[in-house]
């Protein structure tokens, strides 16, 4: 089934197509801005006037009376307004047509897209050397969420978690590991806390120059591939594994094993790629280092940039590795789109990456790379977040204290539930508060992490709109024995209509996520449509009027319950049936 706005596009562009002779013209159909321009608009009758240098009033009126000839149970009437934009008022017959078959059937809710495509999309990404911290929740819950948007649609998903795990710091943490099982045998104990341990090898490299030494030749050791500091190294990689994969777990996060795509896995083919950059004649000598100069980058004082490829050390690159991660993609993955979720301030490594990658034929003309950008987490103090000692919050801590957050405001609104239930609920609501905080922020910006906010059963928040849906779950329930047959037959007020609508458009906005990669969005409905539910509720009574529009509104009720637990899910979030 084709979304509204898709049917009213290739409606109107139609008879504009007709009527102007302009073979694939665009109708522009968007969301009224206000219920009195009805329904949706299209707007693009003025650029196809402006291209033929004809009245746009004139023009509207002639694509309006072809309209009124075609015929079609869609739309009940048109209105030329402005300048010469079509107001749309939808038919509430064929509205109700729409929501009863998708009743009957929920997965139609979003329907699946009619050109599946590969898509590649690079999240979490963490680099294994320490734990994750807060830096990694922005990268880990907005790629979550893509991933479920696109996967929904019926594109083929192949997620890839880019982890850090060939750096030089390995060397460090391998030495370490190395001293500590020949002095003791506590190992297991010291890696429990994977910062803290860090925070050892670190403070001894720094102060012991041998050790130093030693860790350097490490290095060359795991990356030469000696089976001996292959096989430390690998017990690290398992316990952070670990880490990351236990918080997944606390988030929900739908990535495992079998998503890793880790630097090391590229360490072979880094040499290859050299060599086709050298072949292409790409690459240039600058300092000993070999480098590709691009005419589109250039820093401060127009002075070419490079990108360093192999450094004069024979060392490869975090771009060098990307470039590798980019032919496997386009080769092997024979991906239609690959989506980087990073850091913003990888913005420049991102672009230059991509087209060295286009200039040296390694990524197919078909392939988007796209770098889906987002911001940094402030603190309140308006500098990245941190805990009080100023070290990077570790997540899983972050997490905790959130659960323990929503237990209180759970234990405050409904303490009359028992405490095993009361902490059920705060670990879904905890959870949830602290992705849908950051997943309804726009990503491109900063943002200051709030608790208080976050955690308001008020406002644009998880708690609020789960909370919207256990009550019309628990309406639901005080209607024993919820009919079978459940038909939506009227739109007798203007607070059902617009009801109607807005639970109509999810898969528009899906699509739109899916599209430009914005959650965002996704929250921005999902919180309106909660307030159309509380206003249709507040004026339509459900369970006293009479029977006909009591089911009428049951059944109403339960497609916006529909609408919300798909929404919630696709940004990751599950639904409670109570709270
Ligand atoms: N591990 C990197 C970091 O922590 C992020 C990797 C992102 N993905 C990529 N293909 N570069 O900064």
């Amino acid at each position: 089934m084709e979304t509204l706005k898709q049917q009213l596009n290739s409606l109107i562009a139609a008879s504009l197509s007709k009527v102007t002779g302009i073979a694939d013209s665009n109708a522009n159909v968007i969301t009224a801005s206000k219920p009195e321009f009805g329904d949706y608009q299209a707007n693009g009758i003025m650029a196809c006037a402006k291209q033929l240098k004809v009245n746009p009033r004139e023009l509207a009126g002639k694509v309006v009376a072809e309209l009124e000839l075609a015929e079609h149970r869609l739309v009940a009437r048109y209105e030329i307004a402005g300048p010469g934009f079509i107001n749309i008022h939808l038919d509430a017959g064929s509205l109700l047509k729409r929501a009863n078959a998708i009743l009957a059937k929920p997965s139609q809710l979003v329907p699946k897209t009619e050109l599946p495509q590969s898509i590649v999309v690079d999240y979490s990404s963490p680099n294994l050397a320490k734990e994750m911290h807060v830096g990694h929740l922005r990268g880990t819950i907005i790629g979550d969420s893509l991933v479920r948007v696109l996967g929904r649609l019926g594109h083929n998903i192949v997620r890839q978690n880019h982890v850090g795990d060939w750096g030089t710091q390995f060397g460090m943490l391998i030495a370490h590991m190395q001293e500590i099982t020949t002095e003791h045998s506590d190992l297991p104990q010291q890696l429990a806390d994977l910062e803290e341990f860090y925070k050892a090898a670190k403070q001894h490299f720094d102060a012991d120059e041998q050790f130093a030494v030693t860790a350097r030749n490490s290095v060359v050791k795991l990356q030469g591939g000696d089976p001996d500091y292959l096989a430390i190294w690998e017990r690290f990689i398992e316990e952070s594994l670990r880490h990351c994969e236990a918080v997944y777990a606390k988030l929900n996060v739908t990535l495992t094993r079998d998503d890793l795509d880790a630097e090391s896995r590229y360490n072979s083919e880094l040499g290859n790629i050299v060599n086709e950059l050298s072949e292409q004649g790409l690459l240039t000598e600058s300092a000993g280092a070999l480098c590709v100069f691009l005419p589109e980058f250039v820093g401060k004082d127009d002075e070419p940039l490079p990108v360093i490829i192999q450094k004069s050390d024979g060392g490869y690159l975090y771009s060098t590795t990307d470039l590798a991660a980019i032919k496997f993609r386009s080769s092997q993955l024979k991906a239609d789109r690959s989506l980087y979720v990073v850091d913003a301030r990888q913005s420049l490594h991102f672009q230059q990456v991509f087209a060295v990658a286009r200039a040296a034929g390694l990524a197919s003309d078909q392939l988007s790379l796209e770098h889906i950008a987002y911001g940094t987490m402030m603190g309140k103090d308006g500098r990245p977040f941190k805990t009080r000692s100023g070290d990077a919050a570790k997540l899983v801590e972050l997490l905790d204290e959130s659960v323990r957050r929503a237990f209180a405001l759970v234990s405050d609104k409904s303490p009359d539930l028992d405490e095993t239930l009361r902490q059920e609920i705060a670990e879904k609501v905890g959870i949830a508060a602290v992705k849908y905080a950051d997943l309804s922020k726009n990503r491109t910006s900063d943002y200051v992490f709030d608790w208080s906010s976050m955690l308001s059963f008020e406002g644009n928040t998880a708690p609020y709109l789960m909370y919207a849906y256990a009550r019309i779950k628990s309406i639901l329930r005080k209607q024993p024995g919820t009919p079978v047959n459940l038909h939506i037959a009227c739109t007798t007020e203007p607070e059902e209509r617009e009801l109607l609508v807005k639970v109509l458009q999810l898969p528009e906005i899906v699509s739109a996520v899916a599209k430009d990669c914005y959650p965002n969005q996704l929250c921005n409905y999902l919180y309106e449509l909660a307030g159309s539910f509380m206003r249709f509720y507040e004026a339509c009574p459900i369970l006293k009027s009479e029977q006909r529009l009591k089911d009428s509104r049951l059944a109403l009720s339960l497609l916006t319950a529909e609408a919300l637990q798909q929404g919630l899910y696709l940004l990751g979030i599950d639904t409670l049936e109570q709270m």
